[in-house]
């Protein structure tokens, strides 16, 4: 029996992974929310690993407002940054592997093609500034990681596109959306699955990873497929610009190539506009 640590379990991966391992033998799951464990407290991170033995760790604690994080640095990296490096040595000190999430924002999103892991990093905002000090901590303190890279990540849970999106067209709010970056949107549940699979096959390729789904859109490409799915794109008002005004920056194109974790996992990763379908047809 492995025993597993999920910190930010109530945000939108930490309650997919719930529902993922609710399914899976032979893993036993404590779910800490901020509330339980704040990976920025040290002591308190200190003497929770002391109490509890664990086998493997997945943080998905982050500072996720990318607009806020702008004006909100300090605590970016508090989180996103020293948390993660907190954990990293909890996990050395204890023989615990770590499993990292973190984003497609390290890059600036001059390729024109997939981004390999090896690519060149270089974030154009804060938060993307603040998981790459993340990785880097982690990188430098505890080799037994996996550090796995995401984009747009939506799901039944919690704040995210979909959701707002949904809820927009419930208001008939008119919507104008941004066909200014491409990327991939990414189910997470799909991410949740991959990452239940690199503990229970007690994968020890470790490394910096690539996950999303597969192919490439913009956010309007994103929203049209959610009202096509919905079957509301004759009746909501959808409209795109290619100049929708942020605090941050964002990556112009910041598609991942996951062939890495493709054949480190010999799997197949779903096309996004199958996986979205797949979770609106089951709302
Ligand atoms: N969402 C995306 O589009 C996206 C894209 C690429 C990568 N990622 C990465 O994927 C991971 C999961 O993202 P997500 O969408 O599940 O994020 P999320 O929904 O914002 O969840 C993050 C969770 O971490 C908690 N948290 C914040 N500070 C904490 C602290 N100091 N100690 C412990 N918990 C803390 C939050 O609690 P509160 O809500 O109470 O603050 C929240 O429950 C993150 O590492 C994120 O950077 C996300």
């Amino acid at each position: 029996m492995s025993k597993l640590l999920i910190t930010g379990s109530n945000g939108q991966l930490g309650q997919c992974l719930k529902q993922q391992l609710e399914n899976t033998p032979n893993i036993s799951c404590y779910f800490a929310t901020k509330k339980d464990l704040d990976i920025t407290n040290e002591q308190a991170l200190g003497d929770f690993f002391g109490e509890h033995p664990f086998d493997y760790c997945i943080n998905t604690a982050a500072y996720t407002n990318v607009e806020k994080a702008e004006s909100e640095q300090k605590e970016a990296f508090l989180v996103n940054a020293e948390g993660a490096y907190h954990l990293a040595k909890e996990c050395k000190k204890h023989n615990v592997v770590l499993l990292h999430l973190s984003t497609d924002y390290v890059f600036d999103g001059t390729k024109k093609t997939p981004y390999l892991e090896q690519d060149q990093t270089n974030p154009l905002n804060v938060y993307g500034a603040s998981k790459l000090k993340g990785e880097q901590y982690i990188a430098d303190t505890w080799n037994k990681h996996f550090i796995v890279r995401t984009s747009w990540l939506y799901s039944q849970h919690g704040h995210n596109f979909l959701n707002s999106m949904l809820k927009f067209a419930k208001q008939k709010k008119a919507l104008t959306i941004t066909t200014q970056q491409k990327g991939t949107p990414t189910n997470a549940n799909d991410l949740a699955k991959v990452l239940v699979t690199i503990i229970k096959t007690e994968n020890t390729r470790y490394g910096v990873y690539h996950f999303s789904n597969q192919g490439e859109g913009t956010w309007y490409d994103f929203a049209t497929a959610i009202f096509k799915a919905t079957k509301e794109l004759d009746t909501v008002r959808l409209a795109k610009t290619e100049h929708y005004p942020t605090f941050a920056k964002r990556p112009p194109y910041s598609v991942l190539n996951c062939n890495k974790l493709k054949n480190t996992l010999d799997l197949t990763f779903t096309d996004w506009e199958e996986s979205l379908k797949q979770i609106i047809n089951s709302k």
